[in-house]
């Protein structure tokens, strides 16, 4: 793996905890909103999925889909209230960062690897968030799917990386907590770490193909 010289990141899950949208104002939301930010997230990805497999016509950014499922979700859990559901979609440009992601771009810049985010996430929802998380200084770039105008797993979208880089997928790491995005990254050939925080099964056959880790901080052990 000494080959690798830029390691890419998933944002939402990855670096960002999307969660951190609803517990800001979980106690509006009730004690329910962890379901309610998951029913949130698996209807936001399912819309992008769905809207590649239907063609470029269909394409909407992510912010659209953001705001669409969390529609959906308000509407299935009951949610009526407007002016919360404003607030939690605003929380979505203030993520709070994984406690360890600061310090892990700062060793890998300190390693003098490349360091970029490759995500689904719209240029401007990425940049506030992303901002607020303080990570903007210890990255070289923030790579939007829109330059692709298709979300993860399109093979276009993961080739953004190579493109920025000038490097190929096997001389880059790629780092992801969505089985579904490590699942394409490593199709496409990156060398993929799956950071699985809270020790789902796994799928996709990633076990053999990808390193699984626990936490962002344990890539620093395994990225030799
Ligand atoms: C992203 C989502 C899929 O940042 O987590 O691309």
């Amino acid at each position: 793996m000494s080959a690798i010289q830029a390691v890419v990141f998933d944002a939402y899950g990855t670096l960002l905890d999307f969660h951190a949208a609803m517990a800001r104002h979980a106690a509006r939301l009730g004690p329910n909103w962890p379901q309610i930010s998951a029913d949130w997230r698996t209807k936001q990805t399912e819309y992008s999925w769905v809207r590649s497999l239907a063609g470029p016509a269909y394409h909407q950014d992510f912010w659209r889909l953001t705001q669409d499922s969390l529609a959906w979700v308000a509407a299935r859990h009951g949610i009526a209230d407007k002016a919360l559901l404003a607030d939690v979609l605003a929380a979505y440009h203030v993520l709070d960062a994984y406690p360890d992601a600061a310090a892990v771009l700062t060793a890998l810049r300190d390693r003098g690897l490349g360091r970029a985010i490759l995500s689904n996430g719209e240029p401007s929802m990425l940049a506030a968030a992303v901002g607020s998380a303080n990570l903007t200084e210890l990255l070289d770039a923030v790579i939007s799917v829109e330059d692709a105008g298709v979300f993860k797993p399109d093979p276009r979208v993961y080739r953004l990386a190579e493109r920025h880089f000038g490097l190929e997928a096997g001389q880059m790491a790629f780092i992801s907590s969505n089985p579904w995005d490590a699942f394409g990254a490593q199709a496409h050939g990156f060398h993929v770490f799956w950071v699985n925080r809270s020790g789902q099964p796994t799928e996709y056959d990633l076990t053999g193909k990808v390193t699984e880790i626990g936490s962002l901080s344990a890539l620093l052990g395994a990225l030799v």
